[in-house]
């Protein structure tokens, strides 16, 4: 097997990798000492010469020249990687993949205190406070470093190589974890294969005595059973309360069936609910959770992509009512999330496209890398091309695409924040929500009409000078290469009008727009309803390629 040792710079992961490797008759591979010896200078004149997006570019492609994992038995090559290389999700991809990732571990003070002592000069240290620097870099890069198992680095090397080996006994599992997160707003895992190993650990931690499951007939059959089972091969009683498919799920009646259940199973205050679903699905058990003897815990496993990158992060829980969806819910934070990307390979089509909408949005928001992901892999990963989950191309939209969302809504929980906050998650939403009601949300998928509103605020960016013309074109093309949004709007233009109208209404006479600009997006309270109405009418003048913009 190989072993990759990670952690921050001054965590021994050189002299800890060197003393393993001689141990076991083998060779440490030293990423940075492969980057320097090709490039012929040091990484501190790399950085002055290239930048750091320089040096990234080369420790990607050494991480690359490592080749497949060596799965022999015993440790057949050690691996010491640079203290941000497993930043990058591909890099942590390829290097946490069927080798055994170990953390080296050691508090700040102690890190800073080596580092003054270090003859090597770290370019993101240099000239700082090393206690503040190495500070701000554990915040940065703690929940990389986290999914791979700790090894306390303060001891003597040799006892460091100890536990190190102990945890070699092992070896690498078949699942492999790409993060692991303590937020406000929840514990968060991700990575592919982890579901059932991650929510029998996560029960553990809650100390439960049972798994109180509640699934969907979809959910439980493509992965739901099979996760259950392996909870209860674990020692774990489980309990099991199915409620309806899809949006049927999110009804009153339907809560107060499952809420009985769970007086039935005598469900206490301190244990946990497992929702294993998709948006429907955790919408509801959510709510179930937040109002069952006035909230229990909840640890969501989302098995759809909208679920995995959007509904199962940030606490919304709600049911439908016939007046309109999501008119009766409550805020209520899960315990934990637990996103395993390779639940999403039995996901049909077209359910996986529609959620891209949401991916597009997050990238809209302000990440250059997620949308040149989704421009190079969108349309192989909607299709559920096999090589899209091989090379990560997934568990990368994945983890972006969440993380962006736990990080604006941990800084913003409820929605009071400035304009900067959880208000511009609903790019693409106020009109996306007029085109779901325009179309009786009937066979429009959420993510569909999502497309529809993105368009339309690209449009109304654009006429009102926000939205750059070139960056209008980039967003369109992308939506149209994914295959969202590319023909007429799919409801009669007057019903979306008296949608927004009503939503206005509500919203006390001011929408609050969301629109792309240069980078990110900007919030407007003060569209005029001709921007709006032209925005409509675009949306209805189809070209031969589809919607223009
Ligand atoms: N709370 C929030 O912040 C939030 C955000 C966005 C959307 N939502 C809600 O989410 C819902 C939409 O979620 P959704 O798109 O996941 O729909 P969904 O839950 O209805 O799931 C879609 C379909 O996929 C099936 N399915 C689930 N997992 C599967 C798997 N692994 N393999 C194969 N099939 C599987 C389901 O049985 C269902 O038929 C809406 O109700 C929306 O309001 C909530």
């Amino acid at each position: 097997m190989d072993v990759v040792l990670v952690g921050l710079p001054g965590s021994g992961k050189s002299a800890v990798g060197r003393r393993l490797a001689q141990r076991h008759g083998t060779r440490l591979v030293d990423l940075d000492e492969l980057i320097v010896a090709d490039a012929g200078q040091t990484i501190a004149e790399i950085f002055a010469g290239e930048g750091e997006p320089g040096f990234r570019v080369r420790e990607r492609a050494a991480v690359d020249a490592l080749g497949p994992p060596d799965r022999s038995d015993g440790v057949a090559r050690v691996i010491a990687t640079g203290g941000g290389a497993v930043v990058d999700p591909g890099n942590r991809w390829r290097l946490y993949r069927g080798r055994l990732p170990v953390w080296l571990d050691a508090r700040p003070e102690v890190l800073a205190q080596r580092l003054r002592r270090s003859p090597h000069e770290r370019p993101l240290i240099a000239g700082r406070d090393p206690i503040g620097a190495v500070r701000s870099l554990a915040a940065a890069r703690e929940r990389f470093y986290a999914a791979a198992p700790r090894v306390n680095s303060v001891s003597e090397v040799a006892a460091v190589v100890e536990g190190v080996e102990r945890l070699c006994a092992s070896g690498p599992g078949p699942a492999t974890t790409l993060l692991r997160a303590q937020t406000r707003i929840g514990r968060f895992v991700i990575g592919d294969g982890i579901a059932a190993s991650a929510l029998v650990a996560e029960l553990a931690g809650l100390g439960a005595a049972r798994a109180v499951v509640v699934s969907e007939p979809g959910a439980w059959a493509a992965c739901g059973e099979r996760i259950a089972a392996a909870v209860a091969e674990s020692g774990l009683r489980v309990e099991t309360i199915t409620l309806p498919r899809g949006e049927d799920a999110k009804r009153l009646s339907v809560i107060e069936g499952a809420a009985r259940e769970l007086a039935r199973l005598r469900v206490e205050r301190s244990e946990p609910l497992v929702a294993i679903g998709g948006g429907a699905l955790g919408d509801a058990a959510g709510f179930l959770a937040a109002t069952y003897l006035r909230g229990v815990p909840i640890v969501h496993v989302p098995t759809t992509l909208v679920a995995q990158i959007d509904s199962s992060i940030g606490g919304k829980t709600a049911v439908d009512l016939p007046e309109g969806k999501n008119l009766v819910g409550a805020f209520h934070q899960p315990e934990a999330v637990i996103i395993d990307v390779g639940l999403l390979a039995t996901l049909p089509v077209r359910e996986r496209r529609a959620a891209l909408a949401e991916a597009v949005k997050m990238a809209v928001l302000g990440d250059e890398r997620l949308f040149a992901l989704l421009e190079r892999d969108g349309e192989a990963i909607a299709g559920g091309d096999e090589a899209a989950f091989a090379s990560g191309a997934v568990a990368e939209l994945v983890e972006r695409a969440a993380w962006a969302k736990v990080e604006v809504v941990a800084a913003d929980e409820r929605e009071t924040g400035a304009d900067g906050g959880r208000i511009t998650l609903n790019l693409g939403h106020s009109f996306g929500h007029a085109v779901e009601a325009a179309a009786g949300y009937g066979d429009l998928r959420h993510g569909e009409a999502v497309a529809y509103g993105l368009r339309a605020a690209t449009r109304i960016g654009l006429e009102l000078g926000l939205t750059p013309p070139d960056r209008a074109e980039r967003i369109g093309a992308l939506l149209s290469r994914l295959g969202l949004a590319g023909g007429r709007l799919p409801c009669p233009p007057a019903d979306v009008r008296a949608a927004l109208a009503a939503d206005k209404k509500h919203a006390g006479g001011r929408l609050r727009w969301v629109l792309p600009d240069e980078a990110g997006v900007v919030v407007r309270p003060d569209v005029p309803d001709e921007v709006v109405e032209r925005a409509i009418e675009g949306l209805l003048a189809t070209t031969a390629e589809g919607v223009a913009t």
